[in-house]
């Protein structure tokens, strides 16, 4: 796993490169979208990036990680609502080419395996977005999930429920969400986690055994992760000097020792 810790204006100048770089390498990408109050900064500075360096999401197709269940669509607290006004409406991602997992108590279990379906026709996602929840939860994929999960509806730990209560939808208590096994189907990743509070879900993430106690430890399974990391949220890292001495070589195998340009 590539691990890069940085202050957060360069930590989110750096991931939006990660994406501009594979849009632009492949101008109809599929890509996985997540939600929360870490990637909004991201999509922010991707916006900055269509309107100043027209940076074009306009072939895109792109899936969401997860929605809540029973919300009704575009309810304000909805994924869907989050994805339109923070990208749709500030880029030109296409509102039709934006899907997410959407579904009713009832319809849950249809809804799950076309879901899987719709992304397998779409061709697999290039590279999927990723927060991380305290509980080093992935998507809604909670403690205690299969690491070889797919698509499905599961419950919001409580833990969850208390740190999302600002924008959950009121009667949110389940989610449907990728499984860490549709995850790992992704070619590439990009983890992204700031704040003290991320410290110690960011270490069982990142040098954690592999757990489903701890699903994102899933993450050292597969072979191509950046894991994008604040100082705050990097505390708890015992490896931290080496995995900044690491990056600075890798910048150089790069060519890139300076301030990235997008
Ligand atoms: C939510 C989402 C996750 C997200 C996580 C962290 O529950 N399902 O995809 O990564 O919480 O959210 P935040 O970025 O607001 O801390």
């Amino acid at each position: 796993m590539r691990v890069v810790i940085e202050p957060p204006g360069e930590l989110y100048r750096r991931a939006a490169r990660l994406v501009a770089e594979q849009v632009r390498a492949e101008p109809a990408s599929v890509l996985g979208l997540a939600t929360g109050r870490t990637m909004l900064p991201l999509y922010e500075e991707l916006a900055r990036l269509h309107h100043a360096e027209g940076l074009s999401l306009a072939r895109v197709t792109a899936f969401a990680l997860d929605e809540y269940v029973g919300v009704a669509d575009d309810e304000v607290g909805s994924f869907r609502h989050f994805l339109r006004t923070a990208l749709v409406e500030r880029t030109d991602l296409p509102a039709q080419a934006l899907h997410l997992p959407a579904a009713t108590e009832e319809g849950a279990a249809a809804a799950a395996p076309a879901y899987e379906a719709a992304i397998r026709a779409a061709g697999g996602v290039d590279l999927q977005l990723l927060g991380l929840g305290v509980n080093a939860h992935l998507g809604f994929n909670e403690p205690g999930s299969s690491l070889a999960s797919r698509t499905r509806v599961k419950a919001l730990a409580e833990e969850t429920r208390a740190a999302n209560r600002d924008t959950l939808p009121g009667r949110a208590r389940m989610a449907i969400t990728m499984g860490l096994g549709t995850i790992r189907e992704a070619k590439a990743c990009a983890l992204i986690a700031t704040g003290a509070v991320k410290a110690a879900a960011v270490a069982a993430a990142i040098e954690g055994p592999v757990t489903a106690s701890a699903p994102a430890s899933v993450l050292q399974l597969h072979p191509q992760v950046t894991a994008y990391v604040d100082e705050a949220a990097a505390t708890g890292l015992v490896r931290r000097r080496y995995y900044e001495e690491a990056e600075a070589l890798q910048r150089r195998l790069e060519g890139d020792a300076g301030a990235p340009t997008c």
